[in-house]
């Protein structure tokens, strides 16, 4: 039977090792968390790293970690700490991710790391080809592997090869700035079909294709050689049911309350709000800026002090690259300013927590927030929105979204703001909790009528039907 060879960076499990021991905890971000759903219910395996380096591993230890990975129908590239420290901390997420989310300033252009981000999209590129069989697809994953579909195509010309960016990819303006540009578009363009969160990144991307690479594109296809490549647009779903039955369990008041819920519970009232943010610690979420427009809002509305909370839920992230370490810096001093500032004996106006949670946590932090506050200055889609309005089974509270954030596009029924505007973000936090209960049910049930319908499983199918169609055409244009 024919399968799928899902690849991507990084696999939904992370290893990490302690005292000649080993643990495993599910990926943080939306590429794991979104793709493990469809991993889980197809026959596929799932290519990427472990999260560790793999060299200098105890071959005892080495062989356990190998067998759990394998038993999570994964299979990991082994990659160097010189690899990791090049190839994924480098030119990844110094080089590209900075430039692809407009961070122009941000960006670290290195030969070094360009030759280590080539080095180890060809290890990725082995490790796929051992365990490829005829008539398999293969589908790629987000910025780190842009050279991967051609390195298959190049050895296995027969293999149908689908490719989806996880972030935005950049006006044609910001991206002919990349030294690499030629050599980046030649690796996406080994893929039979190219997948974007939103029209506006495809379009940007067929733009660079025809001023970059002058290739012919016609509506929605590229010319290449003897080949037709498809690119279209796929917003990416959660699995809502998971969130949506996950909020309706904690609705059950037999359950037994964490230590969190009932803190959380503690500052919700009628006149007391608890105002929720959760991303990985990323410069592109717009966390101090946020923090900074919170401390806007209580100088504006002064009404609000002792009555509303910022809880602020920052996930570790990339922690070895400078820019990660400058904005934990920055937001630790940001915090412990306005708490310093607004405190009262009864009161602290944010409270943040710098860690990862379970899921179960995530939850609750979900369902005991009246409003969230989902403010990057750039994302490709932005998950976490999609996952507080599943967990809202009462059709209760409001979603405060960036227009800056790939979900916004079809978000329309959530207030959306300008993240760079702190009156933007003051008026709409008004407007959030004022906003009558019937219009934050009416809302709600629009946004989670469009999200049931347009899951994480059918955002999947819909793109590996269209890969299978570019398939079929493929045998057509042969057989005629
Ligand atoms: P990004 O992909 O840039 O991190 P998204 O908002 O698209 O941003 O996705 C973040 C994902 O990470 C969401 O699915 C969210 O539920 C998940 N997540 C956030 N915090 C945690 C956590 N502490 N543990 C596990 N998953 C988390
Ligand atoms: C975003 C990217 C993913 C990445 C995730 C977490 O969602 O699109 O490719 O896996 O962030 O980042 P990390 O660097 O920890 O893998």
């Amino acid at each position: 039977m024919n399968k799928t060879i899902i690849v991507s960076n990084r696999l939904p499990l992370q290893v990490s090792i302690q005292n000649n021991s080993f643990n495993v905890v599910p990926s943080v971000g939306g590429l794991a968390t979104g793709m493990k759903s469809v991993h889980a219910e197809g026959n596929g395996i799932w290519v990427g790293w472990s999260g560790i380096p793999e060299n200098n591993l105890d071959p005892e230890l080495s062989d356990q970690i190998q067998s759990k990975i394998r038993n999570e129908k994964c299979v990991s590239v082994p990659l160097t700490n010189e690899d990791i420290e090049e190839y994924y901390e480098g030119f990844s997420n110094r080089a590209l991710w900075p430039l692809f989310h407009y961070f122009m300033e941000y960006t670290n252009f290195e030969q070094k790391e360009w030759e280590a981000y080539k080095r180890v999209n060809e290890k990725f590129a082995e490790v796929v080809i051992e365990n490829l069989e005829d008539g398999d697809t293969v589908w790629v994953h987000d910025y780190q592997l842009l050279l991967l579909p051609q390195l298959i195509k190049n050895k296995k010309p027969n293999t149908t090869i689908g490719f989806f960016l996880h972030i935005p990819f950049p006006s044609y303006e910001i991206f002919r700035t990349f030294p690499w540009r030629e050599e980046i578009l030649t690796g996406m363009l080994g893929a039979d079909l190219l997948g974007f969160h939103t029209y506006d990144y495809e379009r940007h991307f067929l733009s660079s294709v025809k001023r970059i690479m002058r290739l012919e594109v016609q509506f929605n296809e590229i010319s290449y050689h003897d080949r037709i490549i498809k690119v279209d647009s796929f917003p990416m779903g959660i699995d809502y049911d998971k969130f949506y039955n996950a909020a309706l369990e904690h609705d059950n008041d037999s359950k037994e309350k964490s230590d969190l819920r009932k803190r959380l519970e503690e500052h919700t009232s009628d006149d007391k709000k608890l105002i929720l943010s959760i991303d990985r610690m990323d410069y592109t979420k717009g966390i101090p800026n946020r923090i900074k427009a919170f401390e806007y809002f209580l100088d504006n509305y002064p009404e609000y002090k002792e009555k509303v909370r910022l809880v602020m839920l920052a996930v570790p992230s990339r922690s070895n690259v400078p820019q990660y370490q400058k904005l934990k810096r920055e937001t630790d001093e940001l915090v412990g300013r306005i708490n310093g500032k607004f405190a009262t004996v009864s009161w602290t106006p944010i409270w943040y927590f710098y860690r990862s949670m379970p899921f179960n946590n995530l939850i609750e932090l979900y369902t005991c927030s009246d409003v969230a506050l989902i403010t990057p200055i750039r994302d490709g889609m932005n998950l976490v929105a999609k996952e507080y309005v599943a967990t809202r089974t009462k059709g209760n509270g409001v979603l405060i979204l960036s227009e800056m954030a790939g979900a916004s596009k079809e978000m329309n029924e959530a207030l959306l703001i300008n993240p760079n505007s702190f009156e933007d973000f003051a008026v709409s936090l008004k407007h959030a909790l004022t906003m009558p209960l019937e219009e934050q049910q009416t809302r709600i049930k629009f946004l989670q009528k469009r999200l049931k319908r347009y899951d994480v499983e059918k955002w999947a199918d819909e793109f590996l039907k269209a890969l299978e169609d570019t398939k079929n055409s493929k045998n057509e244009n042969v057989t005629k």
